[in-house]
Parts: structure tokens; C-alpha cells; sequence
């Protein structure tokens, strides 16, 4: 039997971040990027069933054996009769691989990993055609163009054909939050960072789409079609010209999968990005464009689900636009504990927290463990340090809407299908911490809070909810971090800055994943997708994401001499590559098991 699922098309806005390293060794870089780092972004997701050209015609809507669309029932997906929950991965590059027999190649190593959901990026905007590599839409000079060469959306459908030939559900999002440019706006502390576009001696100077923020994005809308010079991100949200020409390409994506396939959609939602946000942002601003999107496609595409990519933060005390009318709860999954879910609120966040903080506390005093803090996430990164941030009645930009998101509003939405929400703890803040532990310990369980609320949330609405990326940098690939709304890499090895051990050691990265994914499964969410796929032996090819080496980059994309998929600090290489897949593998088993034909 040939293939056994459709697609899973998601369109998606990226990321949001805050980079919360703290900073005794630098308190200068802290500042530039907590001030530069405020926005997140996220996605509106479309699920999507099989590629229309390589599947036998039938009618849309229709369902058949072996190409069933995903659907949703009671807080579940559905596909083909059972329920889906899935471990998968990230890999928004794969379109930009310079071969048929790479994809071919890097989605049957997924595959072999037992993952059958796969997260990329449907979108790859253009302001000028590049000499070589993919592009999928130019915007320049008021118009748009769509390439539908074979370095254009014949690409995206390779994707599609051969994650179908896998077995592999995608997660397509339609455009990002980030698209750094940062000689034009990025000074926004007066300190001009030098960008991509500058190639020497800054770590920066990554060939295109390198970076999953060098796709091209809101940000590229807003500068082609925007009011000029004082262009606001979220012009992208409201201005109709920006979100007929969005909705346009949302059209083109979603039509060309729409048969057997996927399509859709995306956007990443947030108030500001590289670009600063304007006054008159806010969460309904952004809860509004993703109701306008989700309507679009709907009235193209019924088959397909769709998302949000939102980063999932929450705002207790903000005004809905779709405020919650109670739905009737599921009865519990057998063997899964019964729990009215509540709505949050801040007094409710606050109760938690003060009830754990007195656990740990009481704890402590037991076994009274040695003063001084221990270091495990950087030396900078002291508990001293830590402490001193501690302020239990603020929980911080996760839960007040200061990023314009309210991920309890998008969830709500009519026509929404699926809740996502993401986890990337060296560049958000997920509430206080609890002076009494250890940096990394509060990492780990700001974390499972994190994904406790989430599951939460998708019961509150009955509707699924998936952790669309999770990450943490280790000391070992510190040096190619480069933060979601940055070019630089701030702890590359050209940088000019003392390296510092930055991030937690491999070990660690593996036992929070391992918490992680016991508490998603645990929690009852749908999907829980790992920040990112590595994919060595790949072909090269100059000035794309896989180039060949260049000299003096601390961040070439190399091992060996071969072609490596990019690191943006999330990507694993070796042998701490074959432990977290063993990790997603079994995790992806487990989960596999809570299906129960019905
Ligand atoms: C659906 O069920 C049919 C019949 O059992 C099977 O042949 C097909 O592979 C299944 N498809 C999926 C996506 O599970
Ligand atoms: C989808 O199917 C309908 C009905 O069979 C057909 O008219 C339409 O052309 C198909 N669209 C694509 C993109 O194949
Ligand atoms: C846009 O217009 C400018 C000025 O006429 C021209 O130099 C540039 O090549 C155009 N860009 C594209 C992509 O056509
Ligand atoms: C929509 O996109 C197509 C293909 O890129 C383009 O030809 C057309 O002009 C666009 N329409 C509008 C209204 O921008
Ligand atoms: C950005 O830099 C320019 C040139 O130095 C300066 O005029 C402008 O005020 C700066 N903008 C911000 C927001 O700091
Ligand atoms: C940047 O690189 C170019 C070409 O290699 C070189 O000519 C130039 O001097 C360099 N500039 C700096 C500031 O290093
Ligand atoms: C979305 O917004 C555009 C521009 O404001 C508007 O023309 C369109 O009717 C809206 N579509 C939906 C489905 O609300
Ligand atoms: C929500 O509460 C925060 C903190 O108390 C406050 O700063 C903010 O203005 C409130 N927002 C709304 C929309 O009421
Ligand atoms: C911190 O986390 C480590 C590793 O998960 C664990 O062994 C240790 O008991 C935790 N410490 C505290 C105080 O919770
Ligand atoms: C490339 O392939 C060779 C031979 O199969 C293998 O030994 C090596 O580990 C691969 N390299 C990477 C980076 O995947
Ligand atoms: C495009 O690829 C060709 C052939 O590899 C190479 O010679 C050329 O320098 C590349 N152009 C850019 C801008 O990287
Ligand atoms: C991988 O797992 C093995 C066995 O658990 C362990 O000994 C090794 O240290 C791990 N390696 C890395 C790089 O995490």
C-alpha cells in the first residue's frame, strides 16, 4: 500500500521571541536584545490531505481509504477513522534544498524516525530574483509574482508528493513574524546592528534562506506596500491593500493543494516584529486579521484545517472578540483523568506558582543544598541573578498581552480548527522564577507549566492543540544561535564577543525533552513538534542554504565538506543527533498508542 495518510497542511507564522539571557558579562547585549526581541510571532495552520498531482482525481470533500483529509471531532484529529497524535519535527528549509533526491532523502530519514508530521515554510518572498536558489513569490515595485518555475512552487510540490510517498503529514505556514533587516530598522536602541546584507566579520554573512527568518515575510508586505517610512508591523494586519495581496497568495497555496492535498495558511501573528508596532496595536488587531484569513480559506478550501502559529501567549484580562461560550467537555480518554478545565486566570496563575514556589522552598530547606547558585545554563545565568529578577505578582509579557496576542481569543475563533502555541525558553520569558531552584530547573518546569495551561486551553474550547516548536540551545551549538529576529549569531565565533558558555549541556537538553513530551502526552495534547530536523549530505550549492563552506564563518553551514541543513542553534549534529530522534521516536510511539479506532 502506497500511502497511508494525506497531507497535513498548516500555514503558519513563525516564532516570537525574547531573549532572556541575563548578563553580568553582557549587559550590553541583553539590553540590545530584550529591546529588540519583544515580538513573537506565529501561524495560521491548515491541514490539508494528499498532493493533487500525484493522486487520482476525485471529488473535494470526498474521503477515500487511502487518502483521507485530517478532520477534528470532540478535541481530537481524525484521520481515516482513528485518532492522530504525533511526535514530528521542524525543518522550514526543505523547499530550499537543491535536489529532488535531498527531499526524497531527508523525509524518508523522518520517516525512518517514525515521524509523520513535518512543519515547513510555504512561503519564500523575494524583492529582487536571486541568482540561484528558491524563491516562491517576488514583491517589488506595487506588484506580486508568483514563480511557479522548478525553483519556485514546483518545489513546494515536490514536498508535498514526497511527504506523501512517506507517509509525512506537513504543517505548511504562509509567512513569518520576522524578517530582520537590520541596517533599516534594527536601531532601534540607537545601536545600528550590522545585518546579513553587511558580509564581513559579523557572523552574519549566511547565504539566502539560511536563516528561517531570511524568508521573506510580513515585513516584506509592509515595505512594498506599507505607508512608507513610518511603516508599522502590524500594517500588516490592517492595511487592505497588504492583506488582499497576502490573501492572494494564500489563494494560489491553498487552491494548488486543495484537491487531495493541503493547503494552507498562515500568518504569524504579533504586534511588532523588526519592524516596530504601532500605538494602536493590540491583541484584537491581531485575533481579527487571523478571523479574516481563516475565513478566506475556508470559503476556498473546507477540507483543510487551520491554525494559528501563534506562540501562544495568553492575556487574562483582555477583551475577546469571541468571548467563550461554554461547549460541552469530552468525557476522559480511558486511562486519562477527568478534569473540568476552567478558564485562566491571573488569580489562578498566581495560586499555581505560589503553590509551587512553597513546595520547592520547603524542599530546599529539607535538604538544604549548598548556597551559590549552580551553573548550569551560563555563567552569566547565576541563580544570584536569577533571583533578583523574582517578582511573583508579575508573570510577565506570556500572560499580559503586551505581545498583541490573546491565544485564548485565536483558539475561539469560528472556522480555527487547531490550537498551536511554541516553547523556546533562551528567547521567552514563561513567568517568574522560583528563587529556590536552579536556572535550568525553572527552565524545565516554566515549561511543562507552559504545556499544562496549553492542553488546558484546548479542553476549555474542545478543539486540539499542538506544541508547533519546542527548543534549547546547548553550550555545544551556542556559537550558531542566532535569535528569530536577529541575523547575528551572538555568541559566534566572530563576533568579537568573549564566548561564553551560553545554554545547557546535551544531557540536560534531553531530559527536559524527555519531561516535555511526558507532559504533553500526559496532558493530553495533540502533537508536540521538535525545533529542528538536522540533515547532513546534502547537495551544495553557492548562494543557497546549502552552500559549500565558506572561509571565516563561525556559522557555515558544514560538517565535513558535505552539505548541512542550517543550524540556527536548534539543529543537532552527531551523536546527540541519534539520542534526541531516539527520544522522538519513542515519544512519537507512545503517542501513536493513544489511538483507538473507532
Ligand atoms: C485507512 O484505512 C484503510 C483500510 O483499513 C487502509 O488501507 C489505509 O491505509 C488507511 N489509511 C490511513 C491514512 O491510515
Ligand atoms: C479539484 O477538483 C475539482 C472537481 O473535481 C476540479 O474542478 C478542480 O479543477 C480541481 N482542482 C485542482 C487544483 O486540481
Ligand atoms: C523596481 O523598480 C526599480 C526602479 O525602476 C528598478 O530598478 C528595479 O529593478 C525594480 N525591481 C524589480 C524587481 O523589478
Ligand atoms: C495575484 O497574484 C497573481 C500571481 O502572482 C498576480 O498575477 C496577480 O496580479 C495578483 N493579484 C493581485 C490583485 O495582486
Ligand atoms: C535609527 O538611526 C537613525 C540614524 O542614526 C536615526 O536617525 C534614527 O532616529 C534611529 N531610529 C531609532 C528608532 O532609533
Ligand atoms: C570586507 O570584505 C571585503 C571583500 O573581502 C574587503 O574588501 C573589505 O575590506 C572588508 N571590509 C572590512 C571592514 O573588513
Ligand atoms: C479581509 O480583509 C480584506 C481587507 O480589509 C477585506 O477586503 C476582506 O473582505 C476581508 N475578508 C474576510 C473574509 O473577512
Ligand atoms: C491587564 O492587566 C495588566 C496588568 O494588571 C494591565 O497593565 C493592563 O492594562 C490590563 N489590560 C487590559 C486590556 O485591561
Ligand atoms: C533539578 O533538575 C534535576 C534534573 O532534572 C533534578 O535531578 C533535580 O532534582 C532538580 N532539583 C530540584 C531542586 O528540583
Ligand atoms: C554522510 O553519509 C555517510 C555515509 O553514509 C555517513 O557515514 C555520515 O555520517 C553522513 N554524514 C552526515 C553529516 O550525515
Ligand atoms: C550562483 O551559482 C553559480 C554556480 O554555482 C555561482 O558561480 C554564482 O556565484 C552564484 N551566485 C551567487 C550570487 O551566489
Ligand atoms: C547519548 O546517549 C548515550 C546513552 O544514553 C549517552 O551515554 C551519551 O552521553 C549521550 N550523548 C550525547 C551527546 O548526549
Amino acid at each position: 500500500m502506497r500511502v497511508r495518510w494525506g497531507i497535513l497542511v498548516a500555514v503558519y507564522i513563525l516564532h516570537g521571541i525574547h531573549f532572556s539571557p541575563s548578563d553580568a558579562l553582557f549587559p550590553h547585549l541583553t539590553m540590545l536584545l530584550n529591546s529588540l526581541w519583544q515580538v513573537v510571532a506565529s501561524a495560521l495552520l491548515v491541514t490539508a490531505a494528499t498532493p493533487t498531482k500525484t493522486v487520482t482525481k476525485r471529488a473535494t470533500g470526498a474521503s477515500d481509504a487511502a487518502h483521507p483529509f485530517v478532520t477534528v471531532k470532540d478535541g481530537q484529529f481524525i484521520v481515516n477513522g482513528s485518532t492522530l497524535n504525533f511526535v514530528g519535527t521542524n525543518a522550514y528549509w526543505l523547499a530550499a534544498l537543491n535536489s529532488d533526491d535531498d527531499i526524497d532523502f531527508t523525509l524518508g530519514n523522518m520517516s525512518a524516525k517514525g515521524i509523520r508530521v513535518v512543519r515547513t515554510w510555504a512561503f519564500n518572498d523575494v524583492e529582487t530574483i536571486p541568482e540561484n536558489g528558491t524563491w516562491f513569490q517576488l514583491i517589488a515595485n506595487g506588484t506580486t509574482t508568483v514563480n511557479e518555475g522548478s525553483n519556485g512552487l514546483q518545489k513546494l510540490d515536490t514536498v508535498v508528493r514526497l511527504a506523501e510517498k512517506h507517509g509525512i503529514l506537513l504543517h505548511l505556514s504562509l509567512t513569518n513574524n520576522w524578517n530582520p533587516r537590520p541596517l533599516l530598522e534594527n536601531n532601534v536602541t540607537g545601536i545600528i546592528i550590522e545585518g546579513r546584507d553587511v558580509t564581513n566579520g559579523t557572523g552574519n554573512n549566511l547565504p539566502r534562506n539560511t536563516l528561517s527568518n531570511d524568508y521573506g515575510g510580513m515585513d516584506v508586505y509592509v515595505r512594498q506596500f506599507g505607508s512608507g517610512n513610518l511603516s508599522s508591523h502590524d500594517e500588516f494586519y490592517t492595511n487592505p491593500v497588504i492583506i488582499s495581496k497576502f490573501l492572494n497568495y494564500t489563494t494560489q497555496i491553498v487552491s494548488r493543494y486543495a484537491n487531495n492535498t493541503s493547503v494552507e495558511i498562515a500568518n504569524d501573528p504579533r504586534c511588532n516584529s523588526s519592524m516596530k508596532a504601532s500605538p494602536n496595536c493590540n491583541t484584537m488587531t491581531v485575533t481579527r486579521f487571523h478571523q479574516n484569513v481563516t475565513d478566506h480559506i475556508k470559503s476556498i478550501d473546507k477540507n483543510h484545517l487551520v491554525a494559528s502559529g501563534n506562540q501562544g501567549f495568553f492575556c487574562t484580562n483582555c477583551t475577546k472578540i469571541f468571548p467563550r461560550v461554554p461547549p460541552p467537555q469530552t468525557s476522559p480518554r480511558p486511562g486519562r483523568r477527568s478534569n473540568m478545565v476552567k478558564p485562566l486566570t491571573m488569580r489562578k496563575l498566581f495560586d499555581d506558582r505560589k503553590l509551587a514556589f512553597k513546595k520547592s522552598r520547603a524542599l530546599r530547606q529539607k535538604t538544604n543544598p549548598p548556597t551559590g547558585g549552580i551553573r548550569i545554563r551560563g555563567r552569566w545565568m547565576s541563580t544570584e541573578t536569577r533571583r533578583q529578577s523574582f517578582d511573583m505578582q508579575n508573570m510577565g509579557p506570556a500572560f499580559d498581552g503586551s505581545q498583541g496576542v490573546d491565544s485564548e481569543d485565536i483558539i475561539n475563533i469560528p472556522g480555527l480548527d487547531f490550537g498551536t502555541f511554541q516553547l523556546f525558553p533562551d528567547q521567552n520569558s514563561y513567568g517568574p522564577d522560583d528563587p529556590n531552584l536552579p536556572a535550568f530547573n525553572n527552565t524545565v518546569n516554566q515549561g511543562l507549566a507552559w504545556i499544562q495551561l496549553h492542553a488546558s486551553l484546548g479542553k476549555l474550547f474542545n478543539k486540539p492543540i499542538i506544541l508547533n516548536g519546542f527548543g534549547l540551545v546547548t553550550q555545544n551549538n551556542s556559537q550558531s544561535f542566532v535569535p528569530f529576529n536577529s541575523s547575528l549569531a551572538p555568541f559566534g565565533a566572530d563576533t568579537g564577543t568573549t564566548q561564553a558558555p551560553f545554554g545547557v549541556t546535551d544531557q540536560q537538553r534531553d531530559d527536559a525533552y524527555t519531561q516535555w513530551l511526558q507532559a504533553g502526552l500526559e496532558g493530553g495534547l495533540q502533537g508536540m513538534l521538535q525545533y529542528q530536523w538536522s540533515q547532513g549530505n546534502l547537495t551544495t550549492q553557492v548562494g543557497t542554504a546549502i552552500s559549500p563552506p565558506v572561509a571565516g564563518t563561525g556559522v557555515s553551514p558544514d560538517i565535513a565538506g558535505t552539505g548541512v541543513s542550517p543550524d540556527d542553534g536548534y539543529a543537532i549534529q552527531g551523536q546527540a543527533f541519534d539520542n534526541v530522534t531516539g527520544i522522538i521516536q519513542s515519544f512519537s510511539q507512545d503517542f501513536g498508542r493513544d489511538d483507538s479506532s473507532s
